[in-house]
């Protein structure tokens, strides 16, 4: 069958065609339906079914025979380091953890904040929570630590779990100052924390609160899986929205467990016993999804990569782990390949690797330009597929599923629905755009399994940020188009989220951190084009009046306090101080009309402008800084 014929047998019959995706799953307990619409708009999948995420990512493997495969393998350039771990190995690792948070306390429903670098420990750390029904919350460590704060008073958990250091190509991160002033800073107080000392870096201790993960692993005992409702919260992942507070995006274990299984399949083409690689970080729903749950579900050897595509030590980094391990299948983010063609534009480290078993290049996290992809596909010489999906979803939502059919590539769109999907584009009255017309990419309900089911604890947002636009549809946040062949074109998020190096930020949540300088009365940051990372954000700041301090010292002082609050991966660098901003005449910043300006493109002033100068003032500032630039 076609990929658009599956798509309409899981719209049409979503029972039928999940109900079979669902056996590839070991369950403890049948489910009494696939899809329940009970409660709608409040749709779940599998309602009575009870299942283990983590023994179907790892016991079950071992039982099956394939006890000696590889299951996880660690590389390491900036440690110098390289591990591997048998699906006996990591199973018994896992459950000997699952002991260690037992024995602190933590059981079924708790939730655990895991705040690490890419070592094995954190994929360990996330599957022991998993096998004993803890409800895990990675949060990424290029976040610092008020940002950390926000989400253990918001998931409360009653146990955190984190690392002495992380380490960057050439610098060294500590992680437990960044823990200990998050709950410094947090009402809520974790009970009790596991720290796994890296030797790069011993942190101290606080004594009471503090355990060494390896003295706690040796006296612990392996404990079994526990059974949990298919709709019980597996995760809470949480992602950037408009404003300072970041969404808690639930994901449940039933749904979650069948897609992780037939998406590998299905949209990868992925079988078990080879190797997947997703070159992200564990802290982002790409490296939740394809790092951890979907190759080990799958039975496949996962990669776990400390390093990056360029600088570790050189931009043939990625082909030599291709090489190495024998990977059939990489995802990456096109920022990535960027970057490596920036350093190897002929490819010639590609040329040095033969990568004998490598079959396909995926692609996903921000909108992939041609260039990149036509570059790689090139070189490479296997199909490059971009594709799109969101932290809400957990899966591809439009792909070219290679373990279907594979369809022609049309650079620059990531191919069409993928079956569970049904994509519509939207005007503003909710009704469907013509083919080939820009409008608001929605998905109408139900979304299929593993998709979030709520917002943590949050229905009211929930609702709010995604069904009440449209009734009947899942607002995804992007604008974009079908063509006439119903290839989808994902263009521009259609709000403030901006997308860096792959990387989901608010400019809200910069502008809040902005706003509390005191010299500052109002601010305005946009994603601004980058030929590297995608986008880039840029602040535009007015003063409050009186203030004649150096405007180059005030911008230093908002960088440094971004990089402080928000985290360095926010990449926040570029600042200059305007006399105003343009806005509408209710006051609504045109942050459209400022990136338009800064990007060269066509600048559209709306006649709700309220002081045509300030478009005068944005110019001239933005002038100062290069804008617009000459992309490469
Ligand atoms: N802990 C602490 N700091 C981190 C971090 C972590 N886990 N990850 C990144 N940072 C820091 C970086 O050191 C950098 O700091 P700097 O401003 O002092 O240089 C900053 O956050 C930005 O990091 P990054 O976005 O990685 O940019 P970079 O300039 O170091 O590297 C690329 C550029 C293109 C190589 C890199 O962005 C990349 O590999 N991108 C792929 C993204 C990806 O995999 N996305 C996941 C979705 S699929
Ligand atoms: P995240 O939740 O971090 O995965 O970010 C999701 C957002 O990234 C999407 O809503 C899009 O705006 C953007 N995105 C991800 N993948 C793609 C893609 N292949 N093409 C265009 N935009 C993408």
């Amino acid at each position: 069958m076609t990929q658009k014929q599956l798509v309409e047998q899981s719209i049409n019959d979503p029972d039928q065609f999940w109900g079979e995706a669902a056996r590839q799953i070991s369950w403890t307990r049948q489910y009494d339906k696939v899809l329940d619409d009970s409660n709608k708009p409040f749709y779940r999948w599998f309602t009575g079914g009870e299942l283990n995420t983590c023994y179907n990512a790892l016991d079950v493997h071992v039982e099956n025979g394939r006890g000696d495969q590889l299951a996880l393998i660690y590389d390491s350039p900036v440690t110098q380091t390289k591990k591997q771990f048998t699906y006996s190995e990591l199973t018994d690792y896992t459950a000997r953890f699952a002991g260690v948070l037992q024995g602190l306390g933590v059981g079924k429903g708790d939730r655990v904040i895991i705040y690490m670098p890419m070592i094995p420990e954190a994929v360990v750390a996330m599957l022991a929570c998993a096998r004993i029904g803890v409800v895990h919350s990675v949060v990424f460590g290029g976040f610092a630590g008020e940002e950390l704060a926000k989400r253990i008073d918001d998931a409360k958990p009653k146990l955190v779990v984190s690392a002495s250091c992380g380490i960057e190509v050439n610098r060294l991160i500590e992680y437990k100052p960044l823990l200990d002033e998050a709950i410094r800073l947090s009402s809520h107080k974790p009970q009790s924390c596991v720290i796994y000392q890296r030797p790069q870096s011993i942190c101290e201790l606080i004594e009471g609160r503090d355990h060494e993960w390896q003295t706690l692993c040796d006296q612990s005992e392996p404990v079994a899986p526990v059974a949990v409702k298919a709709t019980d919260p597996l995760y809470i992942l949480y992602t950037s929205g408009t404003t300072g507070m970041p969404k808690g995006v639930v994901r449940d274990n039933g749904g979650h467990a069948v897609v992780m299984k037939w998406t590998m399949k299905n949209v990868y083409n992925v079988e078990p016993g080879e190797v997947f690689w997703a070159a992200s970080d564990v802290g982002w729903i790409v490296g939740h999804s394809y790092i951890v749950y979907s190759p080990l579900i799958s039975g496949c050897t996962t990669i776990v990569y400390e390093g990056k595509p360029v600088g570790t030590p050189d931009a043939g980094a990625f082909w030599r782990v291709i090489d190495e391990y024998n990977v059939s299948v990489m995802f990456t983010a096109p920022t990535a390949i960027r970057a490596i063609k920036r350093e190897d534009p002929q490819g010639e480290q590609i040329q040095k690797y033969p990568m004998k078993n490598f079959r396909a290049l995926f692609l996903a996290g921000e909108r992939c330009d041609p260039d990149t992809l036509d570059w790689s596909a090139k070189l490479l010489n296997v199909p490059v597929i971009d594709h799109w999906w969101q932290t809400e979803t957990s899966w591809a939502i439009a792909a070219n599923c290679l373990g279907i059919e594979q369809l022609p590539v049309k650079s620059g769109s990531p191919t069409q629905a993928v079956p569970g999907y049904h994509i519509k584009v939207l005007d503003e009255e909710g009704n469907s755009k013509p083919k080939g017309e820009l409008g608001a990419i929605s998905i109408k309900l139900p979304l299929p399994p593993g998709c979030l089911p709520t917002l943590w604890q949050n229905d009211e947002r929930f609702i709010d940020s995604y069904l009440s636009r449209y009734e009947g549809y899942y607002l995804t946040g992007d604008a974009g188009y079908l063509d006439e062949d119903d290839y989808l074109w994902v263009m521009s998020r259609i709000d403030d989220v901006i997308n860096v190096a792959g990387h989901r930020l608010s400019t809200g949540r910069m502008e809040e951190c902005i706003a509390e300088h005191v010299d500052v009365a109002e601010c305005a940051v946009c994603g601004v084009t980058d030929s590297l990372k995608g986008q880039l954000p840029l602040g535009l700041i007015v003063l409050k009046s009186g203030v004649d301090k150096d405007h180059q010292q005030i911008v230093a002082e908002l960088i440094q306090q971004v990089r402080e609050k928000v985290g360095a991966v926010a990449a926040f660098k570029q600042a200059v101080v305007v006399s105003k901003l343009p806005k509408t005449r209710s006051g609504k910043v045109l942050r459209a009309t400022i990136r338009s300006i800064a990007d060269g493109t066509e600048v559209k002033i709306p006649p709700t402008i309220d002081d045509i100068s300030a478009i005068d003032v944005v110019t001239e500032a933005l002038s100062s800084l290069g804008y617009p630039k000459q992309q490469d």
